[in-house]
């Protein structure tokens, strides 16, 4: 479990285990786009302005995943207590 601050929107959302943050953040009532929901097509890439993702789709290179600085909401997660997002 941990927290995904959504900068935009001035909402904090918290991700239960077993809930992926696209599920919580769309909870919360903010829209966000998805397709695949399985962390393989890219639809629901976010910028990720701080924290550590914990990358858990299958697209990002090894330098992009080293970065940080996106993630696939649908199926990663996070290695830090919380997550600030640009969304
Ligand atoms: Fe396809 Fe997230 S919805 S990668």
């Amino acid at each position: 479990p941990f927290d995904v601050v959504l900068e935009r929107s001035g909402v904090t959302v918290h991700v239960p285990a077993g809930t992926s943050v696209l599920d919580a953040v769309r909870a919360a009532g903010i829209p966000v786009l998805a397709s695949c929901e399985q962390g393989t097509c890219g639809t629901c890439e976010t910028v990720v302005l701080g924290g550590t993702p914990q990358h858990r789709c299958t697209l990002l290179t090894a330098e992009e995943r080293a970065a940080g600085d996106l993630m696939m909401i649908c199926v990663s997660r996070a290695e830090s207590p919380n997550l600030v997002l640009d969304l």
